[in-house]
């Protein structure tokens, strides 16, 4: 997370420059420090002031005026940094970083920084293929920097091609991964399953239930930012697919199970947030069923359980979404899944469950400990739980 940490925002002359304000206001919101730098060329596109209203912050644009009261020396700023991004990049600041120049208050700031730095171009796409940018973008990946690739699509000439700065929510996954790559669950391995699976019973029907995807999407997300390599195998929900880590797409139980098992090998946890189906038609229709009779009867047949079924010396965290004598009957699912953790989940608290942001749970452990939760919102519900994941893995 963001949250308290120092980020240098550096802003270079690029149509793109708006577009870094969007980069400052959602990184601000989350509580992030965020110090803009601009190059004298980027306030041609964007004011100071702009960026210094959504920081609320002090911003730097020449290296020589110290007359405002906000003027930062550039050695303050490299060493408070816990990351330096610069967003939009553009091909001149990528050739000064790469020949080692700093003439101006950015690339002071990145000469002077310990922190990591990341870099996402923008330029257009001929100057962003020609062999000195490509060149110079090598050395510096060489030298440990971190490049967001530009998109493809609509350039300001007018032409199709690759030299768009990359969509703002991967930027800003680019940061967490980075920030987060000392985090507790470095090198960790995580699982995380989401949303609600789909039985289907005809061509345009299906049996599923309301899970939304959040509560595990919040998991993925969390568990990302704190370090962990994270496969999310999600069933349908209507969120976006989170960067930094691999999605996995399935409809029905079966194919969530298949999905988990291919990717076990070498997985330290394994987190089943997914409200999977436990029962499945024993006949699915290959044309769409008329409404011909009063009444229609639906044979349901068992599909596998995906957690019970699990063997290996994984970390098996599961859910139980209960509407009554909600510890008793997670306790029990615990003990026949053979799980580490529960986590149980009253569904009948305002707020808490299916589709909602918050989340109202206990956290059932092996031993019979139980630790309850007030609610929270469904991703500190997850840092919560991934505190547990982080120690219970030190211990295994
Ligand atoms: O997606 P949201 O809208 O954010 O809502 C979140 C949630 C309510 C879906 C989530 O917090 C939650 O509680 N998920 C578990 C739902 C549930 O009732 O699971 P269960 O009691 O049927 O199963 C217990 C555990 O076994 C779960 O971890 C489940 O993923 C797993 N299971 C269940 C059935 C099955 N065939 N195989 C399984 O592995």
């Amino acid at each position: 997370m963001p949250e308290n940490k120092t980020i240098v925002l550096g802003i270079t002359g690029s149509i793109a420059a708006y577009k870094a304000a969007d980069i400052a206001s959602k990184l601000t919101q989350e509580g992030a420090k965020v110090e803009v730098v601009m190059t004298p060329s980027a306030t041609k596109f964007i004011t100071p002031l702009t960026l210094r209203n959504i920081t609320g912050r002090p911003v730097v644009s020449d290296m020589w005026d110290l007359s405002d009261e906000f003027s930062v020396e550039h050695v303050a700023l490299a060493e408070a940094a816990s990351v330096v991004v610069i967003a939009p990049a553009t091909a001149n600041i990528i050739a000064k970083l790469a020949a080692g120049i700093a003439d101006d208050m950015l690339t002071c700031v990145v000469l002077a920084t310990k922190a990591p730095v990341i870099l996402a171009p923008a330029m257009n796409d001929n100057m962003f293929q020609n062999p000195i940018t490509q060149d110079n973008l090598k050395k510096l990946k060489v030298r440990g920097f971190t490049i967001v690739s530009p998109a493809y699509g609509r350039l300001v000439s007018g032409k199709v091609g690759v030299g768009r700065l990359a969509e703002i929510e991967e930027i800003l996954c680019v940061i967490k991964k980075v920030l987060g790559r000392n985090g507790d669950l470095k090198g960790r391995r995580i699982v995380v399953t989401a949303g609600g699976t789909r039985e289907p019973i005809d061509p345009v029907r299906h049996i599923g239930n309301r899970s939304s995807g959040k509560m595990g999407y919040a998991l993925a997300e969390a568990a990302r930012d704190r370090g962990a390599e994270v496969t999310l195998i999600s069933a349908p929900t209507l969120l976006p697919e989170p960067k930094g880590m691999e999605v996995i797409q399935v409809e029905t139980t079966l194919q969530m199970k298949e999905a988990v098992d291919k990717v076990l090998s070498g997985v330290d946890a394994l987190i089943m947030a997914a409200a999977v189906a436990d029962y499945k038609p024993a006949q699915i229709w290959g044309e769409k069923i008329k409404k011909h009779s009063p009444t229609l009867t639906l044979k349901l047949e068992r599909t596998p359980d995906i957690l019970a079924e699990l063997r290996g010396k994984l970390l098996k965290v599961g859910f139980a979404a209960e509407s009554q004598d909600v510890l008793k009957n997670a306790r029990i699912k615990l003990e026949e899944k053979r799980l580490d953790l529960m986590v149980a989940n009253d569904v009948t608290q305002p707020g808490s469950g299916f589709d909602s942001d918050t989340n109202k749970v206990s956290l059932i452990f092996k031993d019979g400990r139980v630790e309850e939760l007030p609610l929270l919102s469904k991703r500190e519900v997850a840092e919560k739980i991934l505190d547990k994941v982080a120690s219970l893995l030190e211990v295994k």
